[in-house]
């Protein structure tokens, strides 16, 4: 399928994009696993969060749709949860585009009496599972990457009793510290991930809304197993970074543009601070409730004339990670340099950030250097409208979709289904401001 975009004036209105992603994928886990009933509301009913809740259904949790919204998205879940007795699969359980999925699923996956075998597309079979299977052998699993790849899916997983660890991780991944954490609930005593720089806590905060122990030292986080989660429904803030997309696009001067109930975590919304760097002019208020395990709030964004570069700060670059070719897209609007170093994860995301982003931009006519740990995107030349692939990635399409709102002619992004891993809906948001 191909997405189209040209150029537009200002960008006015109100938007709800959908739910997060990350929590909508851990809101099914921990639910699946729980002992008793969870309503889910505002869950992110994109392909990754239901191959996720499909999964948790192979195991034995049983999922009802509550709530339709607009005619055709499911949006509100019962999960009946297994009491932390899953199931053996009988079939292999596909995570499709999701490395959160994967990640996530085998540290459940390891810590259980019986074996199990995981697949995903072709990006995802090209992506690093190494990172896991280290820890989790550790724990004392034992798990076959079989992909044709050295280290990536298919895996098979030969699970069983698993014991605590104390793990330093060797790079800033919330999805390795969750898989850890999910396998040391079914430990027998303490197990602690050290992180290299804070990382998304939405497993934490989960594991306190379902009653699991959490300790959190710095940036050492931890679980004392055996741990049995209690049911306990959750309202999914709306995803940050979706939202991220048309906070660039109502940069433009003359806008005006809020975005509700948008999840604003302290350990994912370094968009914002980014964005007010460049220039970008934001109101954040916040609406959830003091005591809520995710706050949100509502942001508005006001067009700006002066949007420039800046250079990311490494401290940030994991807080803002799925951003980042959004960022590099305002990078290019605006005048001066965007700097990003320190980012070499993007490589393993479902493309090679680096290179898709850059690609992109020099299509569009934009001066981009390249390096193995990021990009400088050299700002300030009016953007060409021409033909761009997603290359299968979701954030991609967007950020170019986004790209083309200030681009002279017509911007086509080619392979855009890719969307609906975490955006279903997003080309009928556009279609409103085009
Ligand atoms: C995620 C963590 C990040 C992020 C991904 C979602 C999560 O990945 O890029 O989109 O939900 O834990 P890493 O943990 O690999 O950095």
């Amino acid at each position: 399928m191909n997405l189209h975009s040209h150029s537009i004036s200002s960008l006015q209105g109100v938007l709800t994009v959908p739910g997060d992603k990350s929590i909508s994928h851990r809101a099914a886990i921990l639910g699946g696993l729980a002992q008793g009933v969870t309503e889910v509301d505002n869950f992110l009913c994109s392909e990754d969060c239901l191959n996720t809740l499909r999964a948790m259904e192979q195991l034995g949790a049983k999922v009802d749709v509550l709530e339709e919204r607009q005619g055709y998205v499911p949006v509100r879940f019962r999960i009946t949860g297994v009491a932390m007795s899953p199931k053996a699969p009988e079939r292999p359980i596909d995570c499709g585009n999701s490395g959160t999925g994967m990640r996530l699923l085998a540290g459940m996956l390891a810590a259980c009496p019986f074996d199990s075998e995981m697949f995903g597309d072709a990006s995802l079979s090209s992506r690093p599972m190494g990172r896991i299977m280290q820890p989790l052998e550790q724990m004392g699993a034992r798990i076959e990457a079989r992909g044709t790849k050295p280290g990536c899916a298919p895996l098979s997983i030969h699970g069983g009793r698993v014991h605590p660890i104390s793990y330093a991780l060797p790079m800033a991944s919330a999805q390795v510290k969750s898989a850890i954490l999910l396998a040391g609930m079914f430990a027998d005593g303490t197990t602690t991930v050290r992180q290299p720089a804070a990382t998304r806590d939405h497993t934490e905060r989960l594991f306190r809304h379902f009653g699991v122990p959490c300790t959190v030292d710095g940036l050492t986080v931890g679980t004392c197993g055996p741990a049995f989660p209690v049911a306990h429904d959750l309202t999914v803030p709306a995803d940050i970074s979706s939202a991220a997309f048309w906070m660039v696009a109502a940069s433009r001067p003359g806008s005006r543009l809020t975005l509700r109930q948008v999840g604003l975590n302290k350990t994912r919304n370094a968009v914002i601070s980014a964005l007010q760097r460049m220039g970008a002019r934001m109101d954040i208020v916040p609406t959830s409730p003091e005591d809520a395990g995710e706050p949100y709030g509502d942001i508005t964004v006001y067009g700006s004339d002066s949007l420039h570069g800046t250079s990311l700060l490494p401290e940030e670059i994991p807080n803002l990670i799925d951003e980042i070719p959004i960022l590099a897209v305002a990078g290019a609007l605006g005048r001066g340099d965007f700097i990003v170093r320190n980012a070499r994860e993007l490589r393993v995301k479902e493309t090679d950030r680096i290179a898709t982003t850059a690609a992109n931009l020099r299509l569009m006519g934009v001066d981009v250097e390249e390096f193995d740990d990021g990009m400088v995107v050299h700002g300030g030349t009016p953007l060409k409208g021409t033909e761009l692939s997603s290359y299968g990635d979701h954030r991609i399409a967007m950020s170019f979709l986004v790209a083309g709102l200030s681009a002279q002619g017509e911007t086509v992004v080619t392979d855009a289904e890719c969307i609906n891993t975490s955006y279903p809906g997003f080309e009928r948001d556009l279609a409103q401001f085009l």
